[in-house]
């Protein structure tokens, strides 16, 4: 299952699957803040990536503390197909009224800054904070693709972001969803 559409010449692609498999240049990962790893997206990374990654998220931690939420910082990739994990902390769902929308924005606009940084061409996003941290995949959906075609429209350095989504379910929620911001973009 995959679907791509072209935005400013750029690729912005969906697909369902296991991101510790993807082959971009980076993979992101939805940790929490004391970047010591964690269940879902977090364990399959460090699983999958082998110590090395933990290593350097200790270093991090030594120099620059906790990784706030909506921040994000960059690690090698370890035993992983991608060269770098990107950590970003996503928000916790407390009902909508707490900047959830804009720190959940913050995570993917972040990431695709230190993305560009680190002259990285492609890179692979989870649903962030739609697991543990409870954030409705159909209100992060529209936050994500949102978010990330703004960056695709005002930045030529990417080539490919995708959307790596674990369930055939999430994976035609965001479909849906995209499909529905373009159809609505065309209408203007
Ligand atoms: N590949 C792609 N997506 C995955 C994978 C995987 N291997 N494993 C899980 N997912 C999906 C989940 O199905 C969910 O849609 O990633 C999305 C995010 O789920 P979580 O991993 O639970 O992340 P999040 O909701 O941001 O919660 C972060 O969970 O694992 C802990 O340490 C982490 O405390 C942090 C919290």
């Amino acid at each position: 299952m995959a679907y791509s559409v072209d935005i400013n010449n750029k690729k912005l692609t969906l697909i369902k699957g296991d991101i510790t498999q993807q082959d971009t240049d980076a993979i992101v990962n939805a940790a929490n803040s004391s970047l010591m790893g964690g269940g879902g997206v977090d364990g399959a990374i460090h699983r999958a990536g082998g110590p090395k990654i933990l290593e350097e998220c200790k270093e991090i931690r030594k120099n620059h503390g906790i990784c706030k939420t909506g921040e994000a910082v960059i690690t090698s990739g370890g035993n992983l197909k991608a060269r770098y994990v990107i950590h970003t902390v996503g928000p916790v769902w407390h009902g909508g009224n707490n900047n959830e929308p804009e720190l959940l924005a913050k995570c993917y606009k972040n990431s695709l800054k230190l993305a560009v940084e680190n002259n990285i061409k492609t890179i692979s996003f989870p649903s962030i904070s739609t697991g543990a941290y409870g954030y409705s995949i159909e209100k992060a959906a529209p936050v994500a693709l949102n978010t990330v075609m703004e960056f695709l429209s005002e930045n030529d350095s990417l080539t490919e972001v995708v959307f790596t989504l674990f369930s055939s379910l999430d994976y035609e929620i965001y479909k849906e969803t995209l499909e529905n911001i373009l159809s609505g973009r065309n209408r203007k």
